[in-house]
């Protein structure tokens, strides 16, 4: 009885790992597609990070083992970005969670493929739904998260990056050799090959496989060596003021505690010192020295947030993150945050990356604006360019949530749901990330490329018989 229930429970885990197998490959596959389709589109695309080897990439390594010798003590850097005014580039990160262990683990994907790059000076709004994964790109962002995949560049830096891809690489190089390995022992068999021509083939393929798993493994090596020696005065550069006034500041520490900490981490230990820049900052947003000593539940919601904005003034940064900075704040100070900001963004010279679930808060705030679904993003581009052409299903729908000043129209204001099922069709062809105008990037297939480039026409024209 015992050793029946063990042998059923066998198969059982002998089926998932096979079913888990199976839906990696495919995974794996759609993943090198949705890449490739990238790449050819991307202009500031990481080919050596995120692809299989190059030619010239495997050529080094059969000579004379360059790219294992590259693997320097200094982090992975690009003046591409630093001579493109190029502050901060997020490319194809993606962020996985894992639940679970074992065949019943299984992984959310609260980002797939995020890339997108901010310049200097410039404020960019990313917009969607809750649950979209917007606060878990902010996050990865300034590390609070080892990132599952993709690599992000700070300044020509790179400040993170996730190995996943290229274990998956090794993961499949071999598979895929044992798989020709029994081809070919399968044609020697059957008499279809010589020896000889089996002994070179299989020579061949392990070589390639030998070859490609060398690569990627020099590459996990550099990911990790500069994983774990990012400049922390580098990092102190980037702040992040987060969605909940509420929950992001400890209730059992004082208000000065609460600034100051970055600054003893960072290793300012001048008491004085410190407490005379817990002051500037607090005075810059708008408080006076005397809360200081009180405790954050004393203070309202558009106060605590203030002193969230002071917290990250304080380390001088270059680069605010702003997570959905006054969705928790009533309507009437929500106007007073965003000139604060919006001052302090002149004052500091300040890049920042805007949050937000609605397009109403980006639309005078940044200057370009990336709609994200589910992980992705969708449609990226100016803020006159995409009120002036929202093309997606999904901007359309985000368009028709923002109330209209006019009751007379707000009347007549039709809600657009958005269902992907119902919208595309990627069974034949997948969507790449295509530029339709000079800076407007949208998901879409060559179907839907064209019927996008049809309503750019029908747009302007309705624009100029509205003039
Ligand atoms: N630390 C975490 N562990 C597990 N799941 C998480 C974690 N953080 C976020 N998630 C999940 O990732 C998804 C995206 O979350 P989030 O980035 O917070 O969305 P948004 O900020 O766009 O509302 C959600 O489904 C959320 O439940
Ligand atoms: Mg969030």
């Amino acid at each position: 009885m015992n050793n029946e229930k063990e042998i059923r429970q066998e198969e059982e885990l002998e089926s998932s790992k096979k079913k888990m197998l199976a839906k990696d490959e495919t995974l794996y596959q759609e993943m090198q597609e949705t890449n490739v389709n990238i790449s050819k589109n991307d202009a500031a695309d990481d080919l050596h990070e995120h692809y299989p080897p190059s030619d010239d990439e495997l050529k080094n390594v059969t000579t004379e083992d360059k790219v294992i010798k590259d693997i320097r003590s200094k982090c992975k850097f690009k003046q591409e970005y630093v001579d493109n005014n190029i502050i901060l580039s997020v490319n194809h990160l993606k962020q996985y969670f894992f639940f679970g262990s074992g065949p019943g683990r299984y992984k959310l994907k609260a980002v797939h493929d995020v890339s997108f790059q901010v310049k200097e000076g410039e404020c960019f709004g990313l917009v969607g739904e809750s649950g979209c994964g917007k606060t878990t790109t902010g996050r990865s962002i300034i590390r609070l998260y080892n990132i599952t995949s993709g690599s992000i560049y700070y300044k020509g830096h790179r400040i993170g990056a996730g190995s996943r891809w290229n274990e998956k690489e090794i993961k499949y190089t071999k598979i895929r050799f044992n798989e020709e390995k029994k081809k070919l022992a399968e044609a020697l068999k059957n008499n279809e090959i010589s020896k000889e021509e089996h002994d070179k083939k299989l020579k061949e393929a392990k070589e390639y496989c030998d070859n490609v798993c060398k690569v990627q493994k020099a590459k996990i090596k550099q990911i990790k060596h500069d994983n774990n020696h990012v400049d922390p005065k580098l990092m102190r550069e980037i702040q992040m003021i987060f969605q909940d006034p509420v929950d992001s500041l400890d209730p059992r520490m004082t208000v000065e505690t609460i600034i100051s900490e970055g600054l003893q981490i960072q290793g300012f230990r001048n008491k004085a010192d410190n407490h005379r820049r817990v002051v500037e900052a607090l005075e810059r947003v708008g408080l006076i020295e005397d809360y200081a000593n009180r405790y954050p539940h004393e203070f309202s919601g558009g106060q605590r947030q203030r002193i969230g904005i002071a917290r990250a003034l304080v380390m001088n940064p270059k680069f605010l993150i702003c997570d959905e900075p006054i969705s928790a704040l009533d309507v009437s100070i929500r106007a007073q945050i965003i000139n604060l900001l919006n001052d302090l963004k002149d004052e500091y010279k300040l890049s920042m990356l805007f949050i937000a679930h609605d397009l109403s808060v980006v639309k005078y705030f940044c200057d370009r604006i990336a709609v994200m679904y589910f992980g992705e993003i969708v449609e990226l581009a100016t803020s006159d360019e995409l009120f002036k052409h929202p093309l997606h299903p999904y901007t359309k729908s985000l368009l028709s949530a923002i109330p209209k000043p006019n009751p007379l129209t707000e009347k007549n204001r039709i809600r657009i749901t958005y269902n992907p099922q119902k919208e595309h069709d990627y069974s034949v062809e997948k969507p790449k990330f295509v530029e339709i105008l000079p800076g407007h990037f949208i998901l879409a297939n060559s179907v839907e490329v064209e019927k996008y480039k049809k309503e750019i026409v029908e747009l302007d024209k309705k624009a100029d018989s509205e003039q």
